[in-house]
């Protein structure tokens, strides 16, 4: 009956224009029809059933309430820019989508209360500038995003009572400058030191907190009110170690003239009557500047400065803001907050950089390394430019992105590139690094079958392009030197390694060499297995080597020649003792190298027993990079060479 009253109403206002009331609802207009409100109840459960696209007049209010609605769809109330109140209440809705409030830029009222909602994403109110009353009370949440009500800067009072909350992020009602009242009552609140921050935040703020909320654990302190906790009685945070926070978190950007406030606090400090915050100023915002003596007291060394401190130790409120106002560029610099308490001293520092009409800036630019490409954006003078890795996608594994730097230094050239933390691109430069960390005692079973696979990989199949993976293999090969006794194959293993390495471009070797001294180990490597092998006979396209053992009194000397047949592929070494009469037979045989040593090597020795006498021969010079250039010439020859030892 009063349904039908409401339509003629209805009909009889709007003459020609007229909109029938969708379908399962209730509608009422203003006095000049230039509002609409709508409720709809009749064990609805989809919200497109009543279409309210329908209605042309400002839809300001939409009562949804006490129907079968489980779900929101995304972009549902799109259209609906005038909406001022929605009310949800009384449904069966069990998670809001991020973007389930699109559209409802005007929306003043929200009233989700009394369904069973578990889940918020994190982005659901991001869109609801002008909302006041937000209702989430009687739902099934336990947790509470930090930042989920962020972006409701208009919201005067919130609902979060009977949920299943026990604790909340201390950063949860930041920046909510119209909060008026907070219901958070007959929700399950732990209160240790998770939550010590809130009778501290609670007793600071004008916000009315109705019903006051009580403790349900731990057991000693169940059914008090959480704003009444005192902190050396009720809460015992000691064990905490002291943790300073400084707002804002971000090195600042400011322009000449404007004005800054920090702001520090020590939040775990609970009965240190006497901590104490200090602040303290460094000029460079260069330079990451840990000696503390070479910051200056701001408050002396610069003007415009004011600082505000508090020490209420019972509350356990120990803060400090300092303004600057107005900001000069001389207040350019780090700034550090210092906390001094019995449990230990702890700083943080922001920096602070002033931009005036003189100020410079590092012009874009782009680098590439084995780390990627970046793309540096225009940075202002004295700045830590940051920009995620490139490798981050590409470990999937990652938790925290890791970051690449670059300095703008303070006369505007970039410098101090660090990629150090970001994964190598390539997948080569990746796996050879892995090699090189493998801890071999652990995986001595199958040392040998490791070290196949290492000398399969870098076999001829893989291109090496970037001295790093010189420095991994030859890395590798160090690590596996000290398990040499355990037998001849795997020195022959490492050095077919080595051989495969000769192929490697010249100057990437040397860039090697010069940055990790690779060659100059690699050969030492070399030596190493010599004398680990004994008898080791390697003839490679690339590479030979011999061991003799020779005694003082026998030695008559050595002639060692490296030569190939018709095939310059196949290359043999052939040593022979001076006095045998036979030399070697040059018919055929293209002579790539030679080396003699004559008799009296020894002669001067005192030793007995046996020597152990190297040979050995490089096809080029590669392993022997000219790190000096002093002149153009360089070794285009084979390089052989003899080492005696004991
Ligand atoms: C809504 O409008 C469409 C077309 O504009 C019409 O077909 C439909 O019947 C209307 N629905 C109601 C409930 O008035
Ligand atoms: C909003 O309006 C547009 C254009 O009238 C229509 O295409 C769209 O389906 C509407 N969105 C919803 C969720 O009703
Ligand atoms: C929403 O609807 C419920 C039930 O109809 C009512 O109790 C509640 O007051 C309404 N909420 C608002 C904000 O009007
Ligand atoms: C409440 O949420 C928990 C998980 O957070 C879930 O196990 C439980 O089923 C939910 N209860 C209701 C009534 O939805
Ligand atoms: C305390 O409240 C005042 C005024 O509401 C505010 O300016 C100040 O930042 C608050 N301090 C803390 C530590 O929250
Ligand atoms: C600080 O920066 C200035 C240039 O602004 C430079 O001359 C000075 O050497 C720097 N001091 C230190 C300790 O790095
Ligand atoms: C903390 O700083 C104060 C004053 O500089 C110093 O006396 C004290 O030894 C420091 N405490 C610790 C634990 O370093
Ligand atoms: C900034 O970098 C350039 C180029 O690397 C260098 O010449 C200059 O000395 C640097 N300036 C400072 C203050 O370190
Ligand atoms: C390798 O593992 C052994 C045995 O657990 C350990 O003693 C050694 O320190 C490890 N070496 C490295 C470099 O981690
Ligand atoms: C060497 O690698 C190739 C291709 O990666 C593979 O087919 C072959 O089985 C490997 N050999 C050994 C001995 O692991
Ligand atoms: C070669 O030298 C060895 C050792 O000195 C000696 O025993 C041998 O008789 C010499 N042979 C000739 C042909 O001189």
């Amino acid at each position: 009956m009063r349904a039908i009253l409401l339509f003629l109403i209805l009909i009889q206002t709007r003459g020609k224009t007229i909109q029938t009331c969708p379908k399962y609802c209730t509608c009422k207009l203003g006095a000049q029809a230039e509002w609409l409100r709508i409720k709809c109840s009749n064990e609805l459960q989809n919200i497109r059933d009543i279409n309210i696209n329908n209605v042309s007049v400002e839809l300001v209010q939409l009562d949804l309430s006490k129907n079968n609605i489980y779900t929101i769809e995304a972009n549902i109330f799109k259209n609906l820019t005038n909406l001022k109140r929605l009310n949800l209440s009384q449904n069966y809705i069990t998670s809001i989508d991020a973007e389930c409030f699109n559209g409802l830029g005007n929306l003043e009222r929200l009233d989700l209360s009394k369904n069973q909602i578990s889940t918020i994403d994190a982005y659901t109110f991001r869109k609801l500038p002008n909302l006041k009353r937000l209702d989430l009370s009687g739902n099934n949440i336990s947790m509470v995003k930090p930042s989920l009500f962020h972006d409701l800067l208009a919201l005067e009072r919130l609902k979060l009572n009977e949920n299943k909350l026990t604790t909340l992020m201390e950063s949860t009602f930041l920046g909510l400058n119209s909060l008026k009242q907070l219901d958070l009552s007959n929700n399950p609140w732990r209160c240790d030191c998770e939550l010590y921050w809130f009778s501290n935040w609670i007793h600071n703020s004008s916000i009315k907190l109705n019903p006051a909320p009580k403790c349900a654990s731990p057991v000693n302190i169940k059914g008090e009110f959480i704003k009444k906790l005192k902190y050396s009685e009720n809460i015992q945070c000691q064990l905490l170690p002291p943790t300073i926070e400084l707002r804002p978190i971000h090195n600042q950007v400011v322009f000449a003239g404007d004005s800054i406030t920090l702001k520090c606090r020590a939040p775990s400090i609970t009965d240190d009557r006497n901590a104490r915050l200090s602040w303290l100023w460094y000029p460079n915002t260069t330079t990451e500047n840990a000696d503390l003596n070479a910051f200056l007291d701001p408050q002396k060394s610069l003007p415009n400065i004011k600082v505000d401190n508090r020490y209420l130790a019972d509350s356990g409120i120990v803060d400090s803001s300092l303004s600057i106002v107005p900001i000069k560029e001389e207040h350019n610099g780090q700034w550090n907050c210092l906390l001094v308490s019995v449990n230990g001293n702890r700083t943080k520092a922001i920096s602070v950089i002033v931009i005036s009409e003189e100020t410079r800036y590092c012009p874009l630019a782009v680098t590439k390394n084995n780390k990627g490409i970046y793309t540096w954006p225009k940075t202002v003078v004295g700045w830590r430019a940051e920009l995620p890795c490139e490798g981050n996608h590409l470990s999937g594994l990652m938790q925290i992105p890791l970051k690449a730097s670059y300095q703008c230094n303070i006369t505007g050239y970039w410098e101090n590139l660090n990629t150090e933390l970001c994964p190598y691109i390539s997948h080569i430069t990746k796996s050879l690094e892995q090699f090189s960390k493998v801890n071999l005692s652990l995986t001595r079973i199958s040392l040998l079958e490791s070290a196949k696979k290492f000398k399969n990989f870098t076999g001829n199949s893989i291109k090496i392009t970037d001295p790093i993976e010189v420095n991994f293999i030859t890395q590798t090969i160090e690590n596996y030197l000290n398990f040499l006794i355990e037998g001849k194959e795997l020195g022959t293993m490492l050095i077919d390694v080595i051989n495969t390495l000769i192929n490697v471009p010249k100057n990437i070797l040397k860039k090697a060499e010069v940055s990790f001294k690779s060659c100059t180990r690699l050969i030492k490597a070399v030596e190493k297995i010599i004398e680990y092998t004994p008898s080791i006979q390697f003839y490679k396209k690339n590479m030979a080597l011999e061991e003799f053992r020779v005694k003082r009194d026998s030695f008559t000397g050595l002639i060692c020649t490296w030569y190939s047949n018709n095939n310059p592929e196949i290359r043999f070494l052939q040593c022979t003792t001076n006095n045998r009469t036979s030399p070697i037979n040059i018919k055929d045989r293209t002579i790539e190298a030679s080396i003699h040593l004559p008799a009296s090597l020894l002669q001067y020795s005192q030793e007995v027993t046996a020597h152990q006498l190297m040979i050995s021969v490089y096809s080029n010079n590669r392993l022997f990079p000219k790190i000096i250039n002093n002149d153009n010439m360089d070794v285009a020859s084979c390089v052989i060479g003899s080492k005696l030892g004991m």
